[in-house]
């Protein structure tokens, strides 16, 4: 059964017709062409999914269509917009936390959500938000160092501000 699907992403607003059960991962990748975010595990495991709802980490790979309806979504590719966003981005590139990069943006959105209720965090408050985002190539170390420079790098009122990107 296919639903008309309204929501905000990326600051713009969509509105579609999608089978309901389908997979936010899948509409994301497939009927938007929004390939940032990555599908490693499908079912929950590993956080390359990560995109925010309502500024909340939600997984693309778990969340069905019809669950956004009426929402408000980033994807990694709105991260860029944000003065938090830009600076996790610049930070990761120089802090050297790239390696193959398929962790990488649900790792940026599990930080800009972070960044966003939290603009200084501790290095132990860096590593809980990032807890469901695995890894197989830096050990955390680097990434870690990357969010811990980019909200060195934030004024305090980055927390209010809100995401404006194009799709
Ligand atoms: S692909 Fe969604 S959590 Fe792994
Ligand atoms: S950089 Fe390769 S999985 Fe994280």
């Amino acid at each position: 059964m296919k639903i008309r699907l309204g929501f905000e992403l990326n600051g713009n607003p969509v509105s579609l017709e999608v089978p309901a059960m389908r997979r936010v991962i899948d509409l994301l990748r497939e009927d938007l062409k929004l390939t940032g975010s990555k599908e490693g595990c499908g079912t929950g495991e590993c956080g390359a999914c990560s995109i925010l709802v309502d500024g909340e980490v939600q997984l693309a790979c778990l969340l069905l269509a019809g669950q956004l309806a009426g929402r408000r979504v980033t994807s990694i590719e709105g991260l860029g917009a944000t003065q938090a966003g830009a600076s996790l981005q610049q930070a990761f590139v120089q802090s050297g936390a790239v390696q193959c990069g398929y962790c990488i943006p649900g790792m940026e959105m599990a930080a800009l959500a972070l960044l966003t209720r939290q603009p200084h965090p501790s290095r132990e408050e860096i590593r809980v938000a990032l807890s469901g985002n695995l890894c197989r190539c830096t050990g955390y170390v680097k990434i870690v160092d990357a969010v811990a420079q980019a909200a060195a790098a934030l004024p305090a009122t980055a927390a209010e501000e809100r995401v404006k990107a194009s799709p």
